[in-house]
């Protein structure tokens, strides 16, 4: 083939490719179709990496007008190099994605994200000198740099919170103020590399460490049940610096797919401010959050109400309408199959059931949803906090399956609580609420919890699938 039909080749493959992506990214919009989305999408980047690859052809626009095709051909070592590179990020990955289990997902995609990050990082490492003299180049390189870092460091910071290494948040006296001028400061130093006509590797390299710092400081600080609105934020950041370099290598579907991840992330990040109930401006100077002590000075006035398996069957079985809130310890037990055999038992029984899904439920973006899809609950029965709030009034039975901080009416009650502000499920307008979680302990937020306390409230201690387990056998008997 001539360099001119590779060139266009390659394009459309490109186009193709860009294509796929926008098709997997609608198609993920549905636990249905979300397999087959991410597998379509992916078809699409492999091609789009061959071609990458194997057609090295170059367009140049000659002194008269014409236009050439210029074709090279790379030392085999280049190579050789980027299929060892691309067997071990394969071997490391594959394996990794299917041993980790469905609750350590959510640190999973966030060091993924990092390493997204530190792939549009490296770029700007290697490109910089290259390009000294050119201010495009330079934008596209220093701010790929510098967002690419952040996201790194901070994808780092999150994937050790959300494991549970780094467990409080760490607050410097004045941390306002600090990350702001640290970021104020890596924008003129960015600004600096661009403008200033250097092209000294020692203060790129100090840049790198400035925006890597940055990342950590921008991520410490966030704690109690805000860390939702960071790790989208951080996987806007990751797309809008791949996108960084693709503009740089004139590389179309890098660029699409950058931007399709950043736009993706950002729209994320919209929806679960709205979700937290906390302004995007807060997110980025790192001033939300408030004090998770705060919350642990709770008055707690009352006593809990312990209840049987078989009388949470009986209350279940003589019910009209119930609704399951699912929660992170749901998806700890691996209950969601269970779950769905409650479900369906009391539908036989002619009890109308239906999931109240909180926006942040869980650990990660639709966490509750895929784990119910994996059981395969009718998606239809899947209902958003703001369209179940006003039906549970009319609810006989709230079963509530390891959810804590979703539920926490500290949140519309207690201004000083770290969650005050965010939207709950108001399952305490319900006529009868079953809580099922192993002990007394605090959700991911750290607080005390009064709905525990709430007369309403029956506390059905135990592992979520053992105890959804017995639950099932006892309805059995009912008949
Ligand atoms: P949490 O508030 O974290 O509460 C989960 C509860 O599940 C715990 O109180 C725990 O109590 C119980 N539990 C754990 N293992 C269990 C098991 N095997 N069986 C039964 N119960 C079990 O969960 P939530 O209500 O879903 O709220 C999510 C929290 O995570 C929010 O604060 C949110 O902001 C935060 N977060 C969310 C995301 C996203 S994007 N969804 C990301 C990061 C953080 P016991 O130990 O007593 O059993």
């Amino acid at each position: 083939m001539t360099p001119d039909t590779l060139y266009h080749l390659r394009t459309f493959v490109y186009l193709f490719a860009s294509v796929t992506f926008v098709i997997g990214l609608k198609r993920m919009g549905n636990p249905a179709t979300a397999r087959g989305g991410n597998l379509f999408a992916a078809a699409g980047m492999i091609l789009a990496i061959i071609a990458t690859i194997f057609i090295n052809v170059k367009k140049n626009v000659l002194a008269d007008g014409t236009i050439a095709y210029i074709q090279s051909q790379p030392a085999s070592i280049i190579y050789i190099l980027i299929f060892v590179a691309i067997a071990l990020g394969t071997v490391i990955g594959w394996t990794t994605a299917k041993r980790v289990q469905m609750t350590r997902m959510p640190e999973l995609v966030s060091m993924f994200n990092g390493m997204g990050g530190a792939c549009a990082a490296l770029i700007g490492l290697m490109e910089f000198h290259h390009n000294t003299g050119n201010t495009g180049a330079l934008i596209a390189i220093i701010l790929g740099m510098i967002i690419g870092s952040v996201s790194f460091s901070g994808s780092v910071i999150a994937y050790l919170k959300l494991n549970g290494t780094m467990q409080k948040p760490v607050r410097l006296p004045s941390y306002n103020i600090i990350n702001s001028v640290w970021m104020l400061a890596m924008f003129v130093f960015g600004a600096y590399m661009i403008l200033g006509g250097t092209d000294s590797m020692l203060l790129l390299y100090l840049l790198f460490a400035v925006a890597l710092a940055y990342g950590i400081l921008f991520v410490i600080p966030i704690g109690g049940a805000d860390m939702p609105v960071v790790i989208s934020l951080l996987n806007s950041f990751t797309g809008l610096a791949a996108a960084f370099g693709g503009f740089l290598y004139g590389n179309k579907v890098m660029l699409t797919g950058g931007i399709l991840v950043g736009s993706a992330g950002t729209l994320l990040t919209i929806v679960m401010c709205k979700a937290m109930n906390r302004p995007l401006s807060n997110v980025i100077f790192g001033a939300f959050g408030g004090s998770t002590d705060a919350g642990n000075t709770t008055d707690v006035k009352g006593s809990i109400k312990d209840m049987s398996v078989s009388d949470a069957a009986v209350l279940l079985n003589y019910s009209k309408k119930v609704v399951i809130v699912p929660g992170y310890g749901l998806a700890v037990a691996q209950a969601q199959h269970v779950i769905h055999e409650l479900e369906m038992l009391l539908e036989e029984r002619g009890v109308e059931v239906k999931y109240a899904i909180h926006p942040v439920a869980g650990r990660m973006p639709g966490h509750m949803n895929v784990l119910l899809a994996e059981s395969n609950v009718d998606y239809s029965k899947l209902v958003e906090m703001d369209d179940i709030n006003p039906e549970l009034e009319q609810t006989d039975v709230v079963l509530v399956v390891g959810a804590n901080d979703v539920v926490n009416p500290a949140a519309k009650t207690d201004p000083s609580s770290p969650i005050y502000g965010m939207p709950i499920l108001e399952v305490d307008k319900a006529k009868n609420i079953i809580v099922n979680k192993r002990s007394m302990s605090a959700g991911y937020a750290g607080i005390e919890n009064l709905l525990f306390y709430n007369p309403k409230t029956s506390m059905l201690f135990g592992d979520a699938k053992k105890a959804l387990s017995e639950l099932v056998n006892e309805l059995k008997t009912l008949g």
